[in-house]
């Protein structure tokens, strides 16, 4: 494993304890660290996930960690638009200011699917159900005076582009990897057109590639999956020109959430918004496709189509 700060490296010396966080996908992975980090700062964290019972031992774990830790839980499946409505209700209740919405859970590389709404699962999880959930919480982010949404997207982006003609895979042959790579272009065009939206309500808008970190978003994968990306992992660091051995180079989970946690909170990115950030840092390993202005203001047109049509 390699040496990088850890999540609650990134909060020490930070006081939150007069802020709200709303962390999605809080159950495992990135999510659970996240919380646990943010916590551990002292904010109050609203924790979203499917599974009622491994939110109910996250809580616990954070508790455990935490001595005095604020945590509350809602339950959200991000695969029905009902149930995020719901969810954003929940919220409301627990979180009438919310300083951090941290978009995080995530699948990848799932068999062809739909959501309730009809939805192909990667783009209808990663990217449709986060956009609604955003877009139901503006009032609460505004309230905060000066909130952040951090969207998980991914190195991965560069797999896929957006099709603006096809988002739901209704005409095409589905491939998993470029299907995921969409979704994670979608976060960071999310992003980049939330903050252009909501930087005047005080809400700034942040995508983030944690790293490849071990956890259990591979759970879809298969052995030759795992050497596929073992390979465009090895190809794009030589061409970096950095010596590698071929595999991958894995962080843990207290190190993988560093970066959504320090775009969370770090007085760095204070007046700076639309970024995508990698190693607690500004990146510009962003694909052409990506970064264009025009296009995230059409994406944002069209999910918010999608989403009203439901
Ligand atoms: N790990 C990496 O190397 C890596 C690299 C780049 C980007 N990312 C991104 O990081 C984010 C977090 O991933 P992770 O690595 O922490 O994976 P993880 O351990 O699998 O956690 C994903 C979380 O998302 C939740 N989730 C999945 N589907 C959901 C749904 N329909 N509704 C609500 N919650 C749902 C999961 O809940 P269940 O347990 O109930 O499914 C889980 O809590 C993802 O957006 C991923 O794309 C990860």
């Amino acid at each position: 494993m390699t040496e990088r700060p850890t999540a609650l490296q990134v909060v020490e010396g930070i006081d939150l304890s007069s802020k709200a966080c709303v962390i999605t996908g809080a159950s495992s992975g990135l999510g659970r660290e996240s919380a646990r980090a943010l916590a551990a700062g002292g904010a109050h964290v609203v924790l979203a996930a499917r599974d009622h019972d491994a939110l109910a031992l996250t809580a616990r774990w954070i508790g455990e960690e935490v001595p005095g830790a604020r945590t509350s839980t809602v339950g959200l499946d991000l695969t029905s638009l009902a149930r995020v409505r719901a969810a954003a209700n929940a919220i409301r209740d627990l979180a009438p200011a919310i300083d951090v919405l941290m978009n995080n859970a995530g699948v990848m590389f799932t068999p062809f699917g739909r959501t309730r709404d009809g939805f192909e699962t990667q783009i209808g999880t990663n990217h449709l159900g986060h956009f609604e959930l955003t877009r139901l919480l503006i009032p609460q982010l505004a309230a905060a005076g000066n909130a952040r949404i951090v969207t998980l997207s991914s190195g991965g982006h560069m797999m896929g582009d957006v099709d603006f003609d096809d988002p739901n895979w209704e005409s095409r042959e589905y491939d998993k990897f470029v299907a995921y790579g969409a979704s994670k272009t979608a976060n960071i065009l999310h992003a980049k057109e939330a903050d252009r939206r909501l930087r005047d309500l005080g809400i700034r808008a942040y995508a983030v590639h944690p790293g490849t970190v071990a956890t259990s978003l591979a759970r879809y994968m298969s052995r030759s999956d795992f050497s596929r990306l073992r390979k465009m992992a090895a190809a794009s660091t030589a061409a970096r020109g950095e010596p590698t051995d071929g595999f991958l180079d894995l962080l843990t989970p207290e190190q993988g959430a560093a970066t959504q946690v320090w775009a969370a909170v770090t007085p760095q990115l204070a007046d700076r918004g639309a970024l995508y950030l990698e190693d607690c840092q500004v990146s510009e390993a962003v694909a052409p496709y990506a970064r264009d202005e025009q296009r995230a203001a059409d994406w944002w047109t069209l999910s918010e189509k999608l989403c009203d049509r439901t």
